[in-house]
């Protein structure tokens, strides 16, 4: 067997990121965009020792749980690698992955939390710019990277974003390319527009932010957004001439309306900054967050800590039952961020501090008693140094919210290992049609 051979064969299952699973020459083969049951030929991509990996290159016979062909696939973005199966096959594969990572006996698995809303649900988008040809030809396209590449595929529909954000990217497309802005090539660095962010909450007021290489007068793109979309309510610029792949600078120019958008989550209203943390999916979070809260179970006796606590939005829902929450979080402009939710909501039990949870933990071992710590930190996972510390404060709760499962199991076995045990586990589906998923999991002291 070699790299672009092509086989046909009979998909006998999934594999946990969705991939068909068959066998050649008694070598595990995973098949990108194949579904169990299905015939197909596939074409060899990539081989190791013990596993080989492919793609489904044409379908013989068809599942009766695939949703898109494979030319319909190739218009999605990566990110979207389970658009092709229905949604209850989809879940099933998500709970297998979270369940197989695992691997442990003896917890509650409960169902997963499904979306009501599998498309046009996220709200934040970033999208890369490119323009192409040259005089009559020239053209400006936005869209996600091809596959392992850095070419734009152009869309104007993305299946993820929501359609005032179509809207609004088209717009400034169409503008950049009638006023000849010139676009940023990284190869050359040359240019000035690189990016669009586009943030939303869930009573529909967008905040757009356009990140160029320097300074520039967009006065009559924001005149055009503004006139066409009225639910624009803040537009910046943001100054990045950085020659690496950093998105976002701290170099913030507001250019139109307000300084924050302002989203409700459960009951509590938070002042979105440009850079501030916010789950992609409003609806999947609040029910992420009510299902954190119920594993809590949390009373006006318990002192908590919210480590990796964003701009505040799950410490000060703890705060709600709670006698006192600290909230730990690294970004300056979050803790100010999260500050200023406390005083909107007139929460006065919670204190925000700003530092590295490894370190910060450490400064409240032996201030208070804590009955409670919940931890959401990024994909990476938490620092062995906080772990550490968590398991000699003895605390007799931990509620652990992951985007990753495959570092929550890293955590969690060395939580279990130093007398902790895992008693529940509820995936929740904030990302339909990708293979990624959120987990609450529930650890309490033997
Ligand atoms: C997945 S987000 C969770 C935010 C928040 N809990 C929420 O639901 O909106 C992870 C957060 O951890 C922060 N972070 C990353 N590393 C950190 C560290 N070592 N110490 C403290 N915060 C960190 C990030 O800035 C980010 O705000």
């Amino acid at each position: 067997m070699k790299k672009n051979d092509i086989y046909q064969v009979k998909i006998e299952s999934f594999d946990v990121n969705g991939y068909g699973v068959c066998h050649i020459d008694n070598k595990v083969v995973f098949v990108l965009y194949a579904l169990e049951g299905e015939e197909v030929k596939i074409k060899i991509t990539n081989i190791h020792k013990k596993y080989v990996f492919s793609e489904a290159i044409e379908i013989i016979k068809k599942s009766p749980h695939r949703l898109l062909s494979l030319e319909e696939i190739n218009n999605l973005s990566g990110e979207c690698d389970l658009a092709h199966i229905d949604y209850e096959t989809e879940l099933k594969i998500k709970e297998l992955k979270i369940k197989n990572t695992l691997k442990l006996d003896g917890y509650k698995f409960n169902n997963i939390i499904r979306a009501d809303k599998t498309e046009h649900y996220r709200n934040k988008i970033m999208v890369p710019f490119q323009s192409i040809g040259s005089g009559e030809d020239y053209e400006v396209i936005s869209g996600f990277y091809e596959k392992k590449s850095h070419k734009i595929v152009d869309t104007d529909d993305d299946i993820l974003s929501t359609d005032i954000a179509n809207q609004i990217l088209h717009i400034i497309k169409r503008y950049l390319a009638l006023f000849n802005v010139p676009i940023y090539d990284e190869t050359t660095f040359k240019g000035i527009f690189r990016e669009v962010m586009i943030r939303n909450t869930s009573n529909n007021d967008y905040m757009v932010v356009l990140i160029v290489t320097c300074n520039y007068n967009f006065d009559r793109l924001v005149e055009i957004l503004t006139s066409e979309i009225k639910e624009i309510k803040s537009i910046y610029l943001n100054i990045n001439d950085n020659k690496n792949n950093v998105l976002l600078t701290d170099d913030f120019h507001l250019i139109y309306g307000d300084k924050f958008i302002k989203e409700n989550i459960l009951d509590l209203d938070f002042e979105v900054a440009p850079k501030a943390f916010m789950q992609v999916n409003h609806e999947q979070c609040e029910k992420l967050y009510k299902e954190a809260l119920r594993m809590a179970n949390i009373n006006n006796k318990m002192n908590i800590i919210d480590a990796y606590c964003g701009m505040g939005s799950i410490t000060l829902n703890l705060a709600k039952n709670a006698k006192f929450v600290y909230g730990i979080e690294i970004v300056p402009d979050a803790i100010i961020n999260a500050n200023k939710n406390k005083e909107i909501n007139n929460i006065s039990n919670a204190e925000f501090i700003c530092g590295k949870c490894e370190d910060e933990i450490v400064k409240l071992v032996n201030k208070e008693k804590i009955d409670l710590i919940v931890f959401d930190p990024p994909r990476k996972g938490c620092d062995p140094k906080f772990l550490d510390t968590v398991i000699k404060m003895n605390i007799p709760k931990i509620v652990y919210i992951s985007c990753n499962i495959a570092t929550a199991k890293r955590d969690i076995d060395i939580l279990i290992n130093n007398g902790y045990v895992l008693n529940e586990v509820t995936p929740v589906d904030l990302f339909p049609k990708t293979s990624n998923c959120e987990t609450v999991l529930l650890l309490t002291r033997k």
